[in-house]
């Protein structure tokens, strides 16, 4: 049959999004760390929207034990206009050991790998013409970074990576690979030759060193835009006043006589703000209200929460939290669903807390 319309461009993609998240508990313990929000839109969702502007419209998500609200959250991906298709990893075993489980919804198609905690600034699209244009074995993103023990580190010579290791004690460069891959279908080949590394994983490092070991061409790219891997609270943080810094104000709520609203801030439908300050870049989420409050920059509040006679900067709260009366301000913090933080007027005066396992509460 002739195609009239000009033929899509032949990659997919390939989300991981299974993991435990146990960087981020107790907000992992029930949800999934892929869905934690950053300007109030999900992580997961910078991925997906990453790899359609790139033009790749076939994307597998590889999901664990959160399956169901990731499948919940991102459907059949036609909010984006891309096909979605979910892929279960029965243990997170590694990255290498995600790809493998992929192969079949793979098959011989070029991939770029997402790790679905990640965000890139420039997004991917530049990067996926200079794989197609080229075609390597696989194209890897490498970004200097302070603490490369904490990444997989890539070693160069001449501009050709000769070395790649998982989280080095004695990094041998400053080069983390940033958590964006791309690759041909030589890496089934590398997955299921590696053995599992101490963490007992198959390592994605590790099978892009079989490829460098066995001639294969292995392309470096250093970014030069952000990225940040959420997968800890600081980055998280990070990542929501990077992506905060670029937004535009916007009010679809409503701000009484009593209020001011400096700089760039989203108010989203049905929102308040009543005799209050808020400083942007901030979002407020749909029927929240902020009653006398001081909302600071870099804040982003989801829906359904009320602030009363608080002040806040520099923090996420998530969907239907209430908070009151601190007597402080609240900054670098992250507060999770339903959750209630206030000042009781009943004696004796003391503190009182209701904390799950691995909540974490710093008092001045
Ligand atoms: C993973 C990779 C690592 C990479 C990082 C980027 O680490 O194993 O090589 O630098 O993602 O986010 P993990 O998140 O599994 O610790």
């Amino acid at each position: 049959m002739k195609s009239t319309t000009r033929d899509p461009i032949p990659m997919k993609g390939l989300i991981l999004s299974g993991g435990q998240g146990t960087r981020l508990r107790p907000i992992t313990f029930t949800q999934a760390k892929q869905l934690v929000p950053v300007a109030n839109k999900p992580v997961l969702f910078y991925g997906i929207e990453a790899l359609q502007e790139a033009g790749i419209e076939d994307i597998g998500i590889v999901v664990g034990d959160t399956k169901d609200e990731i499948i919940e959250a991102a459907g059949d991906g036609r909010q984006w206009g891309v096909k979605l298709t979910y892929i279960e990893q029965e243990a997170p075993l590694g990255l290498a050991h995600a790809v493998l489980v992929a192969e079949d919804y793979l098959g011989q198609t070029p991939f770029v790998m997402y790790l679905g905690d990640n965000i890139l600034k420039s997004g991917i699209k530049s990067l996926v013409q200079e794989f197609q244009d080229q075609k390597p074995n696989a194209l890897i993103l490498l970004t200097e970074v302070p603490n490369p023990q904490m990444f997989g580190v890539a070693e160069l010579k001449d501009g050709q990576v000769i070395r790649l290791v998982e989280k080095p004690k004695q990094p041998r460069s400053n080069l983390a690979l940033v958590g964006v891959y791309m690759f041909d279908h030589y890496i089934f080949e590398a997955a299921k030759t590696i053995k599992p590394s101490w963490r007992g994983e198959l390592e994605i490092t590790d099978a892009i060193q079989y490829l460098v070991d066995h001639g294969y061409r292995v392309q470096p790219h250093i970014v030069s835009g952000w990225w940040k891997d959420t997968g800890k609270i600081e980055d998280l943080l990070e990542a929501n006043r990077l992506i905060l810094e670029s937004i535009e104000g916007k009010i679809e709520g409503v701000v009484d006589g009593e209020s001011r609203l400096n700089g760039q801030v989203i108010l989203e439908k049905g929102a308040k703000v009543v005799r209050s300050v808020v400083r942007g870049p901030a979002v407020i989420g749909q029927n929240t209200r902020i009653i006398d409050s001081y909302i600071g920059p870099f804040t982003s509040i989801q829906a359904n929460c009320r602030l009363v006679r608080t002040e806040i900067e520099h923090s996420i709260i998530l969907e239907g939290s209430e908070i009151a009366d601190i007597g402080g301000r609240i900054d670098d913090s992250l507060i999770g669903r339903g959750v209630k933080v206030y000042r009781g007027e009943a004696k004796p005066q003391v503190y009182r807390f209701v904390l799950g396992e691995k909540s974490e509460v710093g008092l001045k």
